[in-house]
């Protein structure tokens, strides 16, 4: 199968680092314009740089997501630099590891924080991404990045994991009302990876890791190239009967 995004143009989150810059690459290898729209503004550049470096055409538009006007601004900026929006990769997310706390003893502020970015900021992309969809009228896909976290109750972080749980309906509500308009959404749930969101922050990184390879069935964390090719596949023509879809990739730790 040989998947074109000739002619077709991106715009990813959180694309410095991780799943979204992996993504992007993918998207550039297969012909497709990116915009990469994240902090902190050092990532995003190199990304964009390397990309252009290699051949590609990719700029950088530092948004961060939770702020509706910088989130409206890098679609117009991704338009006025390639013309048209096709693609919206939105995987800019965080976690606060304060996997120390239950719900009763949690910060609002962890709480509003985390949802400002992983919950509101993918609403605030999406909604500005749908409008520009909209009134190009050649319709367009959508890939939400959730996680697993959304499957169960059992992470012990409850903003990230109802956060998380959100956008599997935001993705629902989508699929549901713009397949009028020919836009497609879909939302990848990854596993565990090698490093997660704000990885130095987390109060137990090698013992999460161990963890990791003692209960899941594939042994070992996975890594943001390993959920890069699904997410380019569902934002290709040949998903094109994909829409509304929820795809696990966590290397079988959830059917266990
Ligand atoms: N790594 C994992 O184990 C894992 C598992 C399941 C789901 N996910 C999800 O995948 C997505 C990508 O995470 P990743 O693993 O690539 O980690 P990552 O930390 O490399 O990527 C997240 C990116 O979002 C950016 N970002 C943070 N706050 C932002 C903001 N307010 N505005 C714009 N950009 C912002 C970060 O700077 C970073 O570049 C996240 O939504 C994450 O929740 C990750």
């Amino acid at each position: 199968m040989n998947i074109s995004l000739e002619g077709r143009v991106a715009l990813i989150t959180g694309g410095g680092s991780g799943i979204g810059a992996a993504t992007a690459r993918l998207i550039s290898q297969s012909g497709g314009a990116v915009a990469l729209a994240g902090i902190p503004e050092t990532e995003v550049v190199a990304v964009a740089e390397e990309i252009n470096s290699a051949g590609g055409r990719a700029i950088a538009v530092i948004t961060d997501v939770s702020d509706s006007g910088q989130v409206k601004e890098s679609v117009r900026t991704t338009v006025e630099e390639f013309g048209r929006l096709d693609i919206l990769v939105a995987s800019a997310g965080i976690q606060m590891h304060r996997e120390d706390l239950e719900l009763h003893q949690l910060s609002e502020d962890t709480w509003d924080r985390t949802h400002d970015v992983n919950y509101r900021g993918v609403m605030l992309t999406c909604k500005h991404a749908l409008a520009q969809m909209v009134e190009q009228g050649s319709g367009g896909s959508i890939v939400i990045i959730s996680s697993i976290t959304a499957l169960t109750g059992t992470s012990a972080n409850v903003s990230y994991l109802s956060g998380k749980t959100g956008l599997l309906g935001l993705n629902r509500y989508i699929a549901v009302h713009y397949a009028k308009y020919g836009i497609r959404c879909n939302a990848v749930l990854p596993g565990a990876l090698e490093r997660t969101p704000n990885h130095d922050l987390h109060l137990d990184a090698a013992g999460r890791e161990e963890k990791l390879r003692a209960r899941v069935p594939l042994g070992r964390p996975g890594t943001p190239e390993e959920i890069a090719p699904m997410v380019t596949f569902l934002c290709s023509d040949a998903a094109s009967y994909a829409t509304g879809g929820q795809f696990v990739i966590d290397g079988g730790n959830t059917i266990i």
